[in-house]
């Protein structure tokens, strides 16, 4: 991966590297951490902000006699934000991010982008914390509203866009929160436990692409733990992943208060952000002193102190916000418009049984009940809030536990959906009910021709959803309404999905989401049909949370500070992929939305390569203007399903760049008739340095290598074999002898084929052997191909890497001759090595009795990841030095331990302790 282009990048690169020599290590350090700006949080003004900076999220001084601005950080993805740091600087405030996410409109993307670039410029921001990014895994998070979507093209093409926005105007955007930061319950004591092959191919391909895409110039990682260690000190995602694997050149930035020690140093970590919640939270400043301490002491190397500098010096260079010219001209109308136009194309309509739009010439009496219509629209709560130009409409204070619960408000924002309807059916008599009681605005619903009921949510950083419902009793005032008015129309104003128990006795749904400084307009101009609704749901609604992978959310409701481990069984089925893979038939599904005109589809042609292409006609055969999105599944028949267990999914057949789902996102054109649209996805895999560092002994590459065949190659082996257990040992050997004799494979043919020529002989040899009983190969459609099945037998050696080369039978569907087969005698001793760390012993189940009914545990590590040998004494040697950063840093991990264990961060020291509660006694402010 590169960062920006060509010669920009190898210039930036060649003068960071210049200014960073010129540098006293004073002047190093100092880039290290970020302060914070006083706001209502952090009261004390910090004395290492100098007089006359402007207050925002985070300081870093400059070296101006190196030409080097100080750094000056502001939130976030959805507008300038100002919690109470500069008196009176409002910003244009744009709708939720999974409102731009239903637009399905890079376009708009990009122009929110510029937007949100130039609006920080004029302010001095040179570093916006945007591109949220998080995967909608579950609809309860309190931060979806932030984000873009459950399915990780999408996430990243949008998020992509956006951060290429902010960019264009010189300013540094982050990418956050890396990763798997998808939920909020005791976020900060959260062990996010995903299979890392499954992580690989969902939220991490998400970040992959959009960095692909982007180049954004920082990283921010998580609050959370993933798989054991905090994400700022991950070295497995930091230094493996993306340093190592992906070559981000970029910094990494921790959250605010989320540097969970000094060690966090030596695992990727670039930057300490927001001193001052650190100390709340570890009672420490872990790279100001601290970091210092350990470098005199020899523990953190000087070339690992440059190479934490040089990528912050490389990517100012590279953005340019060290040589900005006067700020740029802000048209906030145009910005407004910007705005409306996202809440516009953003809006979904999820049902409607002719009841919209309203007739304009109307004279009917409509009431308008709930959701303080009369004020404004709803914006979440949290670090991404920003406050609009003419300040809130009204600020609610909700409260809550722990230190989130100070700031969580229901802010309103001042664009009234009642005034708006007002001004485009001038006509008709249009009466309010605040919905506070059922009975009274059931009264009112009685009397009206038409009722429209505002239902409104809060989510709120902090904070997830204890449940799916509407609060404040909304759903009583909808039931009521409801029944006393058959021309019901409800228009949601949420950041996450919710049930609706009376969606049969309403006739109208629309989704609006928090739909920002224009969001009033929007709403109106789409019940009243001035703009045709084209936005399409990014996240599955489901019908409860019963068909959620997690219906009851581990740690909710336990007290702030509680450590709380949340284990993503759904592995890589996020979102409309676990409801397809369960059967399962949501509410409203990833996709859906209603226009007030129809489309049709012909012409479909699909060119396969190393790159898909889709090509058809989408026609307008309506009578309105409108606009489409286009969609284009690629079901997955082979992918594994997650098994009723909830144990994680094991796919070893998908290329590392492949993602199912909608990938055709643009839209038609507001013109009415006959749209041509193109989608398509790169699969493309360049193979030839990963043959290299296989062959070097990088057992990763070799994975990389591999994985996209292996599945292929075991259905080959069963054609031949007719069994899938001989089928599963073909493969094994297939995979053992191919790395083994990896020197020997020419480019003469392609590696696939090269595979497929290995696996033949293996079966052959299998064949004539007798150790398989030979039967004819069926040509078996791969439809009906029963699902790989794990095994344990391995070649101790390969077992490090179970997940990827392997699986594990107890998370796969038996295939149809399970029911048949005899017990499988276990290759083990009775204590086998575990699957993580051959040192130690782990309980196995030898053999399973009944394997139609239970599956044989492999396996499994009872012995938590940090505690786990860093490398198993049978593997072979380590990639070579040269995957280091410097020869005399600390080696970067090789990216296979993440399909392996965690390795435990390279600490001369002991290991950072837990954070303390925010409410801890021993933090004084
Ligand atoms: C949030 C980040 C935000 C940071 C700075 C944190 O609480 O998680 O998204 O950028 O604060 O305000």
């Amino acid at each position: 991966m590169a960062g920006a282009g060509g010669d920009a990048a190898s210039s930036a690169d060649a003068r960071a590297r210049a200014a960073e020599e010129q540098m006293t290590d004073d002047e190093r350090f100092s880039l290290l951490v970020s302060v914070m700006g006083v706001n209502d949080v952090v009261t004390v003004r910090d004395e290492r902000i100098p007089e006359g900076v402007p207050m925002s999220a985070g300081y870093v001084p400059g070296v101006p006699r190196l030409g080097i601005p100080p750094l000056l950080m502001s939130d976030a993805s959805l507008g300038v934000t100002n919690p109470g740091y500069r008196e009176g600087d409002t910003a244009t405030a744009l709708p939720a991010g999974i409102a731009l996410g239903a637009s399905f409109n890079p376009e708009l993307a990009r122009g929110s982008g510029r937007m949100l670039g130039r609006e920080a410029r004029t302010r001095g921001f040179n570093v916006q914390l945007a591109g949220g990014i998080n995967l909608a895994r579950d609809p309860r998070n309190g931060r979806n509203f932030e984000y873009l979507s459950e399915d990780p093209l999408l996430s990243a093409v949008m998020a992509a866009e956006s951060i290429n926005g902010i960019q264009a105007e010189g300013v540094i955007s982050t990418i956050k929160h890396y990763s798997l930061n998808c939920n909020e319950t005791n976020r900060h004591w959260l062990d996010a436990i995903i299979d890392p092959a499954a992580h690989r191919e969902s939220d991490l391909l998400a970040f992959e692409i959009a960095i692909e895409r982007a180049q954004p110039g920082a990283v921010m990682t998580g609050y959370n733990k993933i798989n054991g260690e905090y994400a700022a000190g991950n070295s497995v995602l930091l230094l493996g992943v993306l340093k190592g694997a992906w070559g981000y050149p970029g910094w990494v930035m921790s959250d605010w208060g989320g540097t969970p020690g000094w060690e966090a140093a030596l695992t990727g970590l670039a930057q300490e952000s927001g001193l001052q919640l650190g100390l709340m939270m570890w009672q420490t400043e872990w790279f100001t002193a601290r970091l210092r301490q350990a470098y005199a002491d020899g523990d953190v190397p000087k070339e690992r102190l440059s190479d934490m500098v040089r990528p912050i010096l490389r990517s100012m260079f590279a953005i340019g916000v060290d040589a900005w010219g006067p700020p740029p001209e802000v048209d906030m109308a145009k910005h407004h418009e910007i705005a409306l136009e996202t809440a516009r194309q953003g809006i979904v309509l999820l049902k409607n049984d002719d009841a919209l739009p309203l007739a304009t010439g109307t004279m009917a009496r409509i009431a308008v009940i709930g959701g303080h219509a009369q004020i404004g629209v709803p914006t979440g709560c949290g670090s991404s809030a920003v406050v609009p130009p003419g300040g809130f409409a009204e600020v609610i204070e909700v409260g809550g536990p722990g230190i989130m619960g100070v700031g969580r408000n229901l802010y309103l924002l001042p664009s009234s959906p009642l005034a708006e309807l007002c001004k485009l059916l001038p006509g008709a008599e249009i009466e309010f009910d605040p919905g506070m009681n059922p009975a009274e605005s059931a009264l009112m619903a009685a009397r009206c021709d038409v009722a429209i009921v505002f239902a409104i949510k809060l989510d709120s950083e902090g904070f997830d959803d204890p449940d799916l419902s509407l609060p404040w009793g909304q759903n009583a005032v909808i039931e009521a309404v409801a029944a006393a008015n058959p021309n019901t129309i409800v228009v949601l104003e949420t950041g996450n999905p919710v049930v609706m128990p009376w969606s049969d006795r309403v006739r109208a749904i629309v989704e609006a989401w928090y739909p920002g400084q224009a969001g009033g307009q929007a709403i109106a101009e789409i019940l009243t049909g001035a703009v045709n609704p084209s936005g399409r749901l990014p996240v599955t609604f489901p019908a409860d949370l019963g068909q959620s992978p997690r219906p009851d959310l581990p740690g909710l409701g336990t007290p702030w500070g509680t450590p709380v481990t949340i284990e993503y069984t759904e592995g890589a089925e996020v979102g409309y992929r676990w409801f397809a893979h369960q059967h399962q038939q949501p509410l409203y599904a990833f996709g859906h939305g209603l226009s007030y005109t129809t489309f049709d589809y012909s012409n479909l042609e699909v060119e396969a390569g190393d790159t898909i292409t889709a090509t058809f006609t989408v026609t307008n055969s309506g009578q309105r203007a409108g606009a489409d999105v286009p969609q284009l599944v690629s079901p997955n028949r082979r992918s594994p399903a997650p098994t009723a267990t909830g144990k994680t999914v094991r796919r070893r057949h998908r290329p590392i760049r492949h993602a199912d789902g909608v990938f055709t996102v643009e839209r038609a054109e507001r013109a009415p008739r006959n749209e041509h649209k193109r989608g398509c996805m790169p699969m493309q895999m360049d193979t030839t340095d990963l043959i290299a560092r296989a062959r070097a002994g990088d057992h990763n590459a070799f994975r990389h290598l591999v994985q996209g065949h292996s599945h292929e190659l075991q259905v080959h082996c069963y054609r031949i074999l007719g069994s899938l257990q001989d089928a599963e040992d073909a493969l094994q050997e297939t995979l053992v002898s191919a790395w083994r004799n990896l020197g020997e494979f020419g480019q003469r043919s392609s590696l696939r084929t090269w595979l497929y020529k290995i696996a033949t002989n293996r079966c052959l040899d299998m064949l004539r052997a007798g150790r398989r009983r030979p039967r004819i190969a069926l040509p078996l459609p791969e439809a009906t191909l029963p699902e790989p099945a794990g095994t344990g037998n391995a070649p101790p050696w390969l077992e490090p890497y179970p997940d990827v080369l392997l699986g594990h039978l107890a998370d796969q569907r038996p295939g149809p001759e399970a029911a048949a087969r005899p017990p499988r005698p276990s290759p083990w001793p009775s204590s086998p090595p575990c699957s993580c760390c051959p040192h130690a012993s782990a309980p196995r189940s030898s053999s399973a009795t009944s394997w139609a009914t239970t599956p044989p545990k492999p396996p499994r590590c009872s012995i938590p990841p940090r505690n786990r040998c860093k490398a198993p004494s049978n593997a072979p040697a380590p990639p070579s030095a040269t995957t280091s950063p410097t020869p005399a840093a600390p080696a970067a991990p090789a990216a296979a331990s993440l399909y392996a264990s965690p390795a435990p961060p390279p600490s001369t020291s002991s290991p950072p302790g837990s954070p303390t509660p925010w409410n801890a006694p021993t933090w004084t402010p």
